[in-house]
């Protein structure tokens, strides 16, 4: 019977990895997902609790008030705007709309792994390019990988897991020698206050990303969005499914959007966190990437210890961050944490210092 339904599956899936779930221990401390550690504003909860009543309903086609609410934030005309199930389901639906089987999707790495995926998954060809050692982008090294079959570039900014940023002049000098889209994924945007949307006008072949995980906590519902030429969002909205984005989350993006002040006093508190957080590893001899999101990017090196090794020794403590170690083409002593509350923070540098004695 398996062989039955093996000879049915797309040979571009056979080719995939099962995915694979921590095990969820009371009390563990999960710092490896890039998470805002607080939750949503009361009022965000009970938008939420209240709308309850309402899931009878099919939520509103095209993104209702959120997709305007997000226009207000942006600056940008609704008409620019597509709300996904996260910036996942997005990225998958660009993929979708721009990529045949065979065609190309550039990838400076290491990057986010979702653009790899979703473009194995089509039968797109995922093609990668090495940043250089400070984990910037190869401007030259981008271009000569520029092929007629490519479709996309991806740029993460900032970075996934490096967490570092891309300066505009960079994208810009990009945009101007490739002809491909360009999706400049912001997803961290709030923490970077660093973006590209200025340069849509110019620049009808530019997508631009973002999340209402991270920086508005929200990742248990889902909630991202795209921001470009109305063409382009046109095009997505034709291929998108009817209803991409549940009824709780639109109402929690909607009131999140009117609660500013509350996401700002949350990334004030892990900007503070985060710059505590990178003196303790220093001091601990770690070498900690410059970070413009809220997690770090930690070279084990200097202390001799592989990240699989010390990924492992706080897993059994149950402190769990996300190793990338050997990973899309970097050695054996990489790991990345989110930055958490100060308790969390606490209890990691307890581990680590007790793992190096
Ligand atoms: C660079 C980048 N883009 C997109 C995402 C996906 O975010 P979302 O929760 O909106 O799907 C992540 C999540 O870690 C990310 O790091």
């Amino acid at each position: 019977m398996k062989e039955k339904i093996d000879s049915l599956i797309n040979e571009n899936i056979k080719a995939l990895n099962p995915k694979q779930a921590l095990p969820k221990a009371e009390n563990a401390i999960y710092l490896n997902k890039g998470e805002l550690p607080y939750p949503p504003s009361p009022e965000v909860v009970k938008a939420i609790v209240d709308a309850a009543t309402t899931v009878n309903r099919y939520p509103d086609v095209l993104g209702g008030n959120l997709r305007k609410a997000l226009a207000e934030y942006t600056g940008k005309k609704v008409e620019q705007i597509i709300i996904g199930n996260g910036s996942d389901d997005l990225i998958e639906l660009i993929i979708k709309v721009f990529v045949k089987p065979g065609e190309e999707v550039l990838l400076p790495i290491p990057t986010f792994f979702v653009y790899g995926l979703a473009t194995q998954i089509i039968g797109g060809v995922p093609v990668f390019v090495n940043r250089n050692e400070n984990f910037d982008l190869d401007i030259e090294a981008i271009i000569e990988k520029v092929t007629p079959k490519t479709k996309i570039l991806f740029i993460a900014n900032p970075n996934n897991p490096t967490a570092k940023i891309t300066a505009k002049d960079t994208i810009v000098e990009i945009l101007d020698r490739v002809n491909c889209l360009v999706v400049v994924d912001e997803c961290y945007y709030e923490f970077s206050r660093k973006t590209v949307a200025d340069l849509l006008e110019k620049y009808p072949n530019l997508i631009i990303l973002r999340s209402l995980s991270k920086n508005f906590g929200l990742a248990g519902l889902r909630v991202g969005y795209g921001i470009a030429s109305e063409t382009i969002i046109d095009y997505c909205y034709r291929a998108a499914q009817l209803f991409p984005v549940n009824k709780l989350a639109l109402i929690a993006g909607e009131i999140a959007l009117q609660n500013l002040e509350y996401v700002r006093e949350k990334i004030a508190e892990i900007d503070r966190e985060k710059s505590n957080l990178t003196k303790e590893l220093e001091k601990l001899g770690f070498i900690v990437c410059p970070s413009a999101a809220n997690f770090l990017f930690v070279r084990t090196k200097p202390l001799g210890i592989t990240s699989k090794d010390l990924v492992e020794v706080l897993a059994n403590k149950n402190i769990f961050v996300a190793d990338f170690g050997l990973k899309q083409g970097l050695d054996a002593y990489y790991f990345r944490t989110s930055v958490g509350t100060p308790q969390e923070n606490q209890a990691l540098l307890k581990a680590l210092n007790r793992s190096l004695d």
